[in-house]
């Protein structure tokens, strides 16, 4: 599939980062025209300004000045970059917190925070919500026909919560909408519960410390009133930019698996997501599961953006400054880095940050520019290797991977199971189980989806579905409909527990898929870090940790059974035609051998072949496809070198023929051109 350019006009890898020129205005005549010609050498198109500028921007209320961002932009333009222009929501200046105590957020146990740090204001204050409006309206109308404009760079990494008077109103006025009565609420939260029924909406805190702290439907409410404040507020930030720029994308730098906001909602708002990439490269054998791991983010970050091409808006071009330990990255891991955000579809590589601050918290933050302000570094070479490879790789622009499978990660799922008391007590290791099935799928070779429950499902042929506790309005009549009409659904024990509300389904588990699975999921053991069971399928042995469920089959085939303990004999593994479908219930946790034997069975079945077959572990396999052709990515996350058998086909770099059997370096990125 073939999308247009992220940046209208501007059909090419964006490649660039932060930059705070602001911070230098002191040496401007000396520091600026040095860092346009080091972007020129390092192949950098695209620079992202203003996020943190308020303070200069506004340096008085409501008296604006331009002329520091005027001459920034105007640099920009005859250097031939584009800009990513910030609105500077994520941090406000002291006048305004000063003179608007209400601007200043309210923490969970009610206390306000004072001026300081960043991503720190009420989501409701009108005042704050005023002020936004005036500057990014004045922005837009500064900049709109300006040539550097290329993109709307949303406040930055909204994030956190605020719990003030003013909040805690606007989330009664929300229950209000969604419940009508409070009767309704109060059945549907199980209000009975400890005398906890509720007499007025006014009446319901939001989660706190000091005071409700253990009603899991009220928490989860607030979490999606939450993400609805955020997706309120990116409304409102865009409605002067659209306004008067409607031409130009706007977008807000997302953070993974951040578990603050659900993405698929807030994604549904960007014209193109964004997100921040920092995986922790250790520069040994553990990057190859980092590699996996962060392939499985790019791809749900893709997801969140409706699976067209995203953008990498930041990642540390060397070690960052706040993991608890911050090391170099290893020659080749830049590249890698770079590569395999495009290999899952962003059309661009861009860095935190462009030049290293003197001062402040982050002067000791990787960057492209390090204080010594020359060429002559390692990380900057290696920046200028990465711009040479995307410049060479640029036909690549507006492709997309096109994949027939797809792995369900649910936000509102996560916040249910996380805070569910049972079991594994409130630590049921739901994104490592998700991110366990997309690495066993990953590693035979084939481009993944990852969508939520809201997701369309009938584009896939195959669905897998781990652990999905909380079942969404209609999400079960929409995975009946699917394997009614030939689709394969994979699931697992804990599945089908609750409703929206965080209310148990009755009638046994998994709820409303019981039929489509077609057995009844019963009880389910906890097993601690010694204890486990065991089962054979197809003449091999496996391992069972943390859960076992104890099923019945009501049509499904029993493919596996338990070993030991009281349950051994009931089915570990199922299988049950459906309409035209088939729906697979693994009822344990395994480790990921079985999960990659399983999925190589399953996809055989569902007639798909992998893109390349054999991969070792820790090797990326990721494609797109566009107007030029396919683009196959082949990324060894290893310290040492790989063997690999290819089809035929080119290195899109030199369009040099190769098949057949092949070495990856360590940390190398081959990308090729496939039929
Ligand atoms: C985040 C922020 C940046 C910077 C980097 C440092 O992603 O958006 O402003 O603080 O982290 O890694
Ligand atoms: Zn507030």
């Amino acid at each position: 599939m073939q999308y247009p350019p992220i940046i209208r006009d501007f059909p090419r890898l964006l490649h660039g980062g932060d930059y705070n020129p602001e911070q230098w205005r002191h040496l401007k005549d000396q520091i600026w025209p040095r860092d346009m010609a080091l972007a020129k050498a390092a192949g950098i198109n695209t620079l992202t300004v203003g996020i943190f500028s308020w303070a200069l921007l506004e340096p008085r209320e409501g008296e604006y000045d331009f002329s520091l961002l005027d001459e920034v932009m105007d640099m920009l333009a005859a250097n031939g970059l584009k800009a990513v222009l910030a609105t500077p929501s994520g941090a406000k200046p002291q006048w305004m917190a000063e003179k608007y105590p209400e601007t200043l957020r309210v923490r969970a146990d009610r206390t306000r925070e004072l001026y300081g740090n960043r991503h720190n204001h009420c989501l409701t204050s009108p005042v704050y919500r005023e002020k936004v409006r005036a500057i990014n309206t004045a922005l837009a109308t500064r900049y709109r026909s300006h040539p550097a404009l290329g993109l709307w760079h949303i406040s930055n990494e909204y994030g956190g919560e605020c719990h003030c008077p003013l909040c805690q109103q606007r989330f009664h006025e929300w229950l209000a909408r969604r419940y009508g009565t409070v009767d309704n609420m109060n059945r549907a939260w199980w209000n009975t519960f400890w005398s906890h029924l509720y007499t007025s909406f006014d009446a319901v805190d939001s989660p706190s410390p000091i005071g409700e702290s253990s009603n899991p439907a009220l928490s989860l409410n607030w979490r999606r009133f939450t993400t609805d404040q955020f997706c309120d507020f990116y409304r409102w930030e865009i409605a002067p930019l659209k306004a008067i720029t409607p031409d130009v994308p706007c977008t807000t730098n997302l953070m993974g698996t951040y578990t603050g906001i659900d993405y698929f909602r807030l994604g549904r708002e960007l014209d193109v997501s964004s997100w921040d990439n920092y995986p922790p490269w250790t520069g040994d054998a553990r990057d190859a599961r980092t590699l996996m791991e962060t392939a499985f983010k790019h791809d749900l970050m893709r997801g969140v953006g409706g699976q067209k091409p995203f953008m990498m808006m930041e990642s540390s071009p060397s070690a960052v400054n706040w993991q608890p330990i911050n090391r170099l990255r290893q020659p080749g891991v830049l590249m890698l880095q770079g590569l395999q955000a495009v290999a899952h579809g962003s059309d661009s590589v861009q860095y935190f940050q462009f030049r290293k601050g003197q001062g402040g918290s982050e002067k000791f933050h990787g960057a492209v520019i390090d204080h010594v302000g020359t060429h002559e570094t390692r990380v900057f070479r290696e920046v200028q290797e990465v711009g040479k490879r995307l410049d060479t790789l640029h036909t690549l622009t507006g492709s997309a991977p096109e994949s027939d499978i797809a792995v369900v990660y649910d936000w509102e799922n996560r916040w249910a199971i996380d805070q569910a008391a049972f079991g594994h007590n409130r630590n049921q290791r739901y994104e490592e189980t998700v991110c366990a099935h997309y690495r066993a799928l990953k590693g035979l070779g084939y481009d993944i989806d990852v969508i939520d429950q809201t997701c369309a499902l009938d584009r896939y042929r195959v669905v897998v579905a781990p652990m999905t506790y909380l079942l969404r309005d209609r999400y079960a009549e929409r995975v009946r409909a699917f394997v009614d009409a030939g689709g394969v659904y994979v699931g697992t024990y804990i599945s089908g527990w609750v409703n929206e509300d965080d209310a148990c389904w009755l009638g046994g588990w998994p709820g409303p898929l019981k039929d489509v699975f077609g057995l009844w999921d019963e009880e389910t053991d906890a097993l601690d870090a010694d204890q486990h069971n065991h089962f054979t399928w197809q003449g091999k042995a496996y391992q069972i940790d943390d859960y076992a469920a104890l099923i019945h089959p009501r049509g499904a085939e029993t493919l596996a059974i338990y070993d030991e303990n009281f349950y051994r004999g009931y089915p570990v593994l199922t299988r049950h035609a459906f309409g035209q479908g088939t729906a697979w219930y693994i009822a344990a946790r395994t480790g990921e051998d079985f999960l990659r034997d399983l999925y190589a069975n399953v996809l055989t079945r569902a007639g798909l072949t992998p893109l390349v077959s054999g991969l070792p572990t820790g090797v990326d396999c990721a494609s797109r496809v566009g107007d030029q052709g396919r683009f196959l990515f082949l990324m060894n996350g290893n310290p040492h070198a790989v063997a690999l058998h290819l089809p035929a086909c080119r290195r899109a770099d030199d369009d040099a023929p190769l098949s057949g059997d092949i070495s990856l370096a360590p940390w190398e990125t081959l990308v090729l051109r496939t039929e």
